[in-house]
C-alpha cells in the first residue's frame, strides 16, 4: 500500500482554510481515496484538550514559550494518534492548520525564534512535513469583514490579538511560501469559494500524479 497524501492548509482567521479543506476531501474521496480531515490544534481528544487551554485560557493566559510548547504538545499527539497512522494505511490527510501556523503565530507573531520552534517540532513530531501546504491569502481588509460576519465580535484569544500581530503573521506566512517554493502554494482567497477550490485542485495535481 502507498504511503498517503498530507496537505496542510494555512493562511491568517477568516481565510476560507476549513471551508476548503472540507471541499478537497470531497474531491478526493470522488477519486477514490480515503480522506482524513482533521484542524490543530486538534484531532485527537488529548489535541482538542489542548485546545482548549490554549484558546480559551485561565487567569492570565500563557507566555510565548509555554503557548508554544503547548501547541508542539498537541502536535506532536495528533501526529503520533492520527496522522501517521492515517499516511501509513495509505490514506489522504487534510489539515486546517499545521506547524507553518506555529512559526507564523509564535514566530513572527509572537516574536520567538523559528529555529526554536522547528527543534520542538523534530523532538515531538519528529520533524513531519506536509507533502504540500496550501497558503490560503486574502487582503487584510476582507478578513476583517469576513471575521465580523463568522465571529460577530467574539474572537478567541489568539484570533483577537491586535492588527499589528496579525500583520506579523501574514507576512511571515509570504515569507515561508517565498522561501520554500516547492513546500508551498500560495491561492488568493479573495475571490468566490468555487474560484477557490479549483486553483486548489489544481495545484494538487502533482501529488495526484505520483499516487
Ligand atoms: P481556529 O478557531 O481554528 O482559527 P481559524 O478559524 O482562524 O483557523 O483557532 C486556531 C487559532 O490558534 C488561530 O488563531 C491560530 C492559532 N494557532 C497558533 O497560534 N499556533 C499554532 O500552532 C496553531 C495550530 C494555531
Amino acid at each position: 500500500m502507498a504511503r498517503g497524501r498530507f496537505i496542510a492548509f494555512e493562511g491568517g482567521e477568516g481565510a476560507g482554510k476549513s471551508t476548503q479543506a472540507k471541499l478537497l476531501a470531497e474531491h478526493l474521496r470522488g477519486q477514490g481515496f480515503e480522506v482524513v480531515v482533521t484542524r490543530e490544534p486538534g484531532g485527537t481528544p488529548g489535541g482538542e484538550a489542548i485546545r482548549g487551554l490554549v484558546l480559551d485560557p485561565s487567569g492570565d493566559g500563557w507566555e510565548a514559550e509555554a503557548e508554544a510548547l503547548l501547541f508542539a504538545a498537541a502536535r506532536s499527539d495528533h501526529v503520533a494518534r492520527l496522522i501517521r497512522p492515517a499516511l501509513d494505511r495509505g490514506a489522504w490527510v487534510v489539515s486546517d492548520r499545521f506547524l507553518d501556523s506555529s512559526r507564523a503565530y509564535q514566530g513572527g507573531g509572537g516574536g520567538l525564534d523559528d529555529e526554536a520552534i522547528m527543534e520542538l517540532h523534530r523532538f515531538g513530531s519528529n520533524g513531519l512535513l506536509p507533502d504540500l501546504t496550501i497558503l490560503i491569502d486574502v487582503p487584510e481588509g476582507d478578513i476583517a469583514e469576513r471575521l465580523a460576519r463568522r465571529d460577530g465580535g467574539e474572537s478567541d484569544r489568539i484570533g483577537g490579538r491586535d492588527g499589528a500581530f496579525h500583520r506579523r503573521v501574514r507576512d511571515a506566512f509570504a515569507r515561508f511560501a517565498n522561501l520554500e517554493p516547492n513546500r508551498f502554494a500560495t491561492i488568493d482567497g479573495s475571490g468566490e469559494i468555487g474560484a477557490t477550490q479549483a486553483a486548489i485542485v489544481k495545484a494538487i495535481q502533482p501529488l495526484l500524479a505520483g499516487s
